[in-house]
């Protein structure tokens, strides 16, 4: 392992960088020139068919991580990947041409797995399956017990590719968006006006309830949807929430800083990365700082900065002794455990990224308000700075010393992500607390991305514009509302026909009283719950479960008039075989049209055993 820059070396940057030339900025340099190029290697590699890591997933599949074990992240995440290819169609858009296969494969890859019915539920009638967070390296669906629905999915897609589409119109290429391109966004854009209201888990799989980043994103799809359906002329059905979501995003603000986790359980601060990756992935070159969604520039969000920072600087032992304007090692939230709570390359990244774009805003738009909400953001860099407008001047001006300042923070942040990137440039998941040392998914397609997205940003290669300044305003008082929308596979695209059998809406409800990590699903002669096969079975969820009532539960959509049969299983913990009900249970579904049906059953059977593990 290479610690290239001493510590020492990295502290002392913030004292000079204002006085002399940057020698550490000059180290940040070279390694980013050569690191990016590895970057975008380490995120192609991972991309089916023909990725060399990734042997086995499907054509424009984008794989997690080529590890299979420990953790096994052999899997795509909607995520992930629609984030990952942001990345890719920005870098197509300005000038790697190389990239549009790709991009292709992508596409096509989306409009199949938008079809594939999946334990969150299908595309048709409602679109519930939309907010499955992962499927399988060949784009089937994956049945174990994971955190579902995760809604942010549809809206990074679909912000993707708008993206793409945008850049279709401007190359006479309208035609292709609006046929090809345009069903699988218009499927997205209509979860997101649907369930935008509707809790889920937040970005690290684990939080029911609101996400900021989830919100925030959602609003920004929506946003640059209404835009593309009028260029494209045709209807978005689901924009019209837009200003609703933005009035929603509104109220993660405690005065303080970003909660990023609202509506929920989870007893934490909300003091999370989730605050930093919001604001890059909305970027706008053309914001102005004080828009509503909350731009890396916004007053709000550089107050929320310092106090992530601050939390994160007191976490993890490497950043020990690191002072209050030095970037440090960043990591989810404090409370973490998930392989013992550690720093994230991709979020380290991302503190210097949302620097980068903070600049750029401010020096596109020539002046610089400092309030008494971001007064302790600049306080740390710039001390002699107080509550006032700095307008743009020469070098030697207070505002062009502070984008110094700023940028010589944010090169910090990269000094930390290289000092603890080995020799070869590979980026794992994570790097150890304590010692630095790369854990948890190696390459991680994430890390890649994100690494390229903060260079491009620190090069000053900006993504293009989604209009932020024509974002409707919110309304004067924030209502829960929904559009309903309006869901068909994407066809030209080369989703597969799907049927649109007539289904419905049943929840099963089962009281099973299990222990901590046991989990109960349904199994049962039909495609939907696994023909009896015991890797296809669907899961339950515990989400009601209290001590009066053991409730597991799902609700799913299944053919009208069928005849099923089926039974509950357990599946034990410390890999024990599973323990199945002593009968079978049948069913017959209600006729087409009928309203939804509840089943109320209770565990019949053996009990399972916590195994010592
Ligand atoms: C896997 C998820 O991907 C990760 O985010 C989470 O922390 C762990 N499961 C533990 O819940
Ligand atoms: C765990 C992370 O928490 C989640 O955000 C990510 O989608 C998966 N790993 C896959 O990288």
């Amino acid at each position: 392992m290479r610690f290239s820059p001493s510590v020492v070396g990295i502290l002392s940057i913030a004292s000079q960088a204002l006085a002399v030339p940057n020698i550490q900025a000059r180290d940040v340099s070279s390694f980013i020139a050569t690191q990016k190029d590895i970057a975008l290697k380490g995120v192609l590699d991972n991309i089916g068919a023909n990725g060399s890591e990734v042997t086995g997933a499907g054509q424009g599949i984008i794989i997690a991580s080529p590890s299979k074990s420990e953790p096994d992240y052999f899997f795509t995440w909607t995520r992930d990947s629609a984030l990952t290819m942001k990345m890719i169609i920005d870098d197509f858009i300005a000038g790697n041409q190389g990239l549009e296969t790709t991009i292709n494969d992508y596409i096509k890859s989306q409009a199949i797995l938008q079809t594939v019915t999946n334990p969150s539920g299908s595309l048709l009638p409602a679109g519930a399956g939309l907010g499955e967070p992962k499927f399988l390296a060949d784009g089937s669906r994956f049945t174990g017990a994971w955190g579902r629905p995760q809604r942010d999915g549809p809206a990074l897609r679909a912000i993707a590719l708008i993206t793409y589409c945008n850049w279709l119109i401007q190359n006479g290429q309208s035609q292709r968006a609006r046929s090809i391109i345009w069903p699988i966004i218009s499927n997205d854009l209509s979860y997101v006006g649907q369930y935008w209201n509707s809790t889920g888990f937040d970005l690290w799989e684990e939080v029911q309830g609101s996400s900021f980043f989830t919100v925030q994103n959602q609003h920004r799809s929506l946003v640059e949807g209404t835009k593309l359906a009028r260029d494209l002329r045709v209807t978005c059905t689901g924009c019209d929430q837009a200003p609703q979501v933005l009035c929603f995003l509104q109220t993660f603000w405690n005065g303080k800083y970003i909660v990023s986790n609202i509506n929920d359980n989870a007893g934490r601060t909300g003091i999370d990365g989730n605050s930093i990756l919001g604001p890059i992935s909305v970027f706008d070159i053309n914001a102005y700082c004080d828009s509503l969604t909350f731009q890396p520039c916004n007053s709000k969000s550089l107050a929320n900065f310092k106090v992530l920072i601050d939390t994160m600087r007191a976490t993890y032992s490497i950043n020990k002794g690191i002072p209050v304007g030095q970037g440090v090692a960043v990591g989810r939230y404090s409370e973490d455990t998930y392989y013992g709570g550690n720093p994230w390359y991709l979020i380290t990244t991302a503190a210097a990224e949302f620097l980068y774009d903070a600049v750029a805003q401010w020096r596109a738009r020539h002046v610089l308000y400092v309030d008494e909400t971001s007064l302790a953001f600049f306080k740390e860099l710039y001390p002699d700075v107080v509550v006032r407008q700095y307008n743009s001047g020469n070098y030697n001006s207070p505002f062009e010393k502070m984008m110094r300042a700023v940028l010589a923070y944010a090169d910090s942040f990269v000094a930390v992500a290289q000092k603890y990137t080995l020799e070869d440039g590979a980026l794992a998941e994570q790097y150890n607390r304590d010692t630095g040392v790369p854990l948890s998914a190696r390459d991680l397609t994430w890390s890649y991305a994100a690494f390229v997205t903060m260079a491009n940003a620190r090069n000053g290669q900006y993504p293009p514009t989604w209009n932020t300044r024509q974002a409707a305003a919110p309304p004067a008082t924030c209502a829960s509302t929904s559009t309903p929308g309006v869901y068909a596979p994407a066809t030209a695209a080369g989703a597969p026909n799907i049927t649109t059998t007539c289904q419905v809406n049943v929840v099963f409800n089962v009281n099973a009283t299990t222990y901590f990590g046991e989990n109960i699903y349904i199994i049962g002669n039909t495609t939907d719950i696994g023909e009896w096969v015991i890797n296809s079975a669907f899961p339950l969820t515990a989400g009601g479960y209290t001590a009066e009532r053991p409730l597991w539960s799902v609700s799913a959509f299944l053919a009208a008039g069928e005849n099923i049969n089926y039974k509950y299983i357990r599946q034990q913990n410390c890999d024990q075989p599973y323990v199945y009900e002593s009968q079978n249970r049948t069913l017959t579904m209600p006729a087409c049209g009928s309203p939804a049906i509840t089943v109320e059953d209770a565990w019949v059977g053996p009990v399972g055993t916590p195994g010592t593990c």
